[in-house]
């Protein structure tokens, strides 16, 4: 099972230019998966909360690619909050672990590079499903 200990936040490559700067990602490269998909959160009112699930087996890569929020992540066990509020920073976040995204400066944009195409049977949606999952070992 994920630990909330494997999320990790990963320093992207900046090229920078008078004109604006420019951040790539690349799969195998600064995330260990091939990208199937990005989608982005966008129009969010300030203070909101997205998210609330966890994934069977996608993997992502979170970036504040405007504005801040933090990213609450739990792994039935353990807890984190990661604060995100720079393009050239990325969560990795890999399967099996809760997420919140929480306290959406007005205007933020969230960007997520995703393992999978979207898929709803990979979600779980209860908590309590989560948590008796992941603890059903012990
Ligand atoms: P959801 O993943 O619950 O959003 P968030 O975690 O940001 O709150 O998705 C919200 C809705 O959008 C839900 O009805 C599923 C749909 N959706 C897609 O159709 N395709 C996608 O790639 C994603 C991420 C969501």
């Amino acid at each position: 099972m994920s630990s909330v200990y494997d999320c990790s936040v990963v320093e992207l490559p900046r090229i920078n230019s008078p004109s604006g700067n420019l951040t790539p990602v690349c799969s195998r490269l600064q995330i260990p998966f091939d990208i199937a998909r990005v989608y982005y959160l966008y129009d969010i009112p300030g203070g909101e909360t997205r998210g609330g699930h966890a994934h069977r087996d996608l993997q992502q890569l979170i970036v504040a690619a405007s504005g801040s929020f933090d990213v609450l992540l739990d792994d039935g066990i353990n807890k984190r909050v990661v604060h995100l509020n720079r393009p050239y920073f990325g969560l990795y976040m890999p399967n099996m672990i809760w997420r919140e995204l929480i306290n959406f400066s007005s205007g933020g944009i969230c960007l997520v590079i995703a393992s999978r195409p979207y898929d709803e049977a990979d979600y779980y949606r209860d908590y309590a499903e989560f948590v008796t999952t992941v603890r059903g070992g012990q």
